[in-house]
């Protein structure tokens, strides 16, 4: 039995298969509409979601399976004081699968420990981690940049509170000559712990987004972190730090591309949108399709 709890859980062969996994779903999709036949996924949501959640119950549904879980844990029994461990062995007894968001950093590999049959996905760690994202922005980019060696990314804004970044440079720095440049303002900087693993001489960091953009091949946009801040002036004073605009996208490259995890909020110009270098939605799209494979992957599922 195997897990997802980090982006390196996997092997680059490991997300290879998959990669070809999601092309043959996006090819065929009949041909997976009942492969999950039987197979339950617990969808644990400690914490709000749009994509994440929705993406995984639609993934589970578009491959024949069925859907448990809750959306707010205000409505689980750890109002009465269930322990994360607890709820997860019961889980265990209902579900084959589980994907399970939490606040707090580490609470995914917390399950992965309490569980002896139930494959644990991580679908967001507090400011941790956010693997099935990585998985999401590793299709967009192989999708449209052939692959993944030789790029410069750009990784714009909360680089200190984004698990979505955090997970995605780990993974990208598997591959060869791959440079970022970590664009945020100084209380926003990526931490030390995500930023030691990276060879020097392979990543920059500026606070100016217009130094960096024309030298970009991908240009990963992300929100101001609102809910991981213990000051409400803080988060006021940073929050529109950065705005991409139409008017800055004149400088990018013109083959560079935009992803964003979303949710947005003021970060990208709605007037980007429009821009065919913009893919955020696309994004989306290919999330669900990565999570179809994912799914079937852990259980071991086959067409
Ligand atoms: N990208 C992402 O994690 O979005 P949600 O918070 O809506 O799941």
């Amino acid at each position: 039995m195997k897990h997802l709890i980090e982006p390196l859980d996997f092997t680059k062969e490991e997300y290879e298969k998959i990669f070809s996994l999601v092309d043959d779903i996006i090819a065929n999709p009949e041909d997976f509409s009942s492969v999950c036949k039987n197979k339950l996924l617990a969808s644990l949501f400690f914490e709000p979601s749009t994509r994440t959640r929705l993406s995984f119950e639609t993934a589970m549904l578009r491959l024949g399976g069925g859907v448990i879980g809750f959306s707010d844990a205000g409505v689980s029994s750890t109002t009465k004081g269930e322990t994360l461990s607890d709820t997860i062995r019961v889980m265990e007894n209902y579900a084959d699968i589980c994907a399970m968001r939490h606040p707090k950093e580490g609470a995914a590999l917390l399950a992965s420990k309490a569980v002896t049959t139930m494959p644990i996905i991580n679908a967001g760690d507090g400011g941790h981690f956010h693997p099935t994202q990585t998985l999401a922005d590793l299709i967009t980019i192989r999708h449209y940049k052939g692959g993944f060696d030789n790029l410069t990314v750009g990784v714009c804004g909360d680089l200190k509170f984004g698990r979505t970044i955090h997970s995605l440079v780990r993974a990208l720095n598997r591959y060869e000559n791959v440079k970022f440049v970590f664009i945020s303002p100084e209380e926003l900087k990526m931490p030390d712990p995500f930023k030691n693993f990276i060879d020097k001489e392979n990543y920059e960091e500026t606070n100016d987004l217009m130094e960096a953009i024309s030298k970009l091949d991908v240009l990963y946009m992300s929100r101001v972190q609102k809910e991981r801040f213990v000051s409400s002036d803080e988060y006021e004073r940073l929050k529109d730090i950065y705005i991409l605009t139409e008017e800055k996208m004149k400088y990018a490259k013109e083959d560079c591309i935009v992803l964003h995890p979303l949710p947005r909020v003021n970060e990208i110009s709605t007037d980007v949108d429009d821009d065919e270098r913009s893919v955020y939605f696309e994004q989306t799209k290919f999330g669900m399709y990565g999570r179809m494979a994912l799914i079937m992957y852990l259980l071991g599922v086959e067409k």
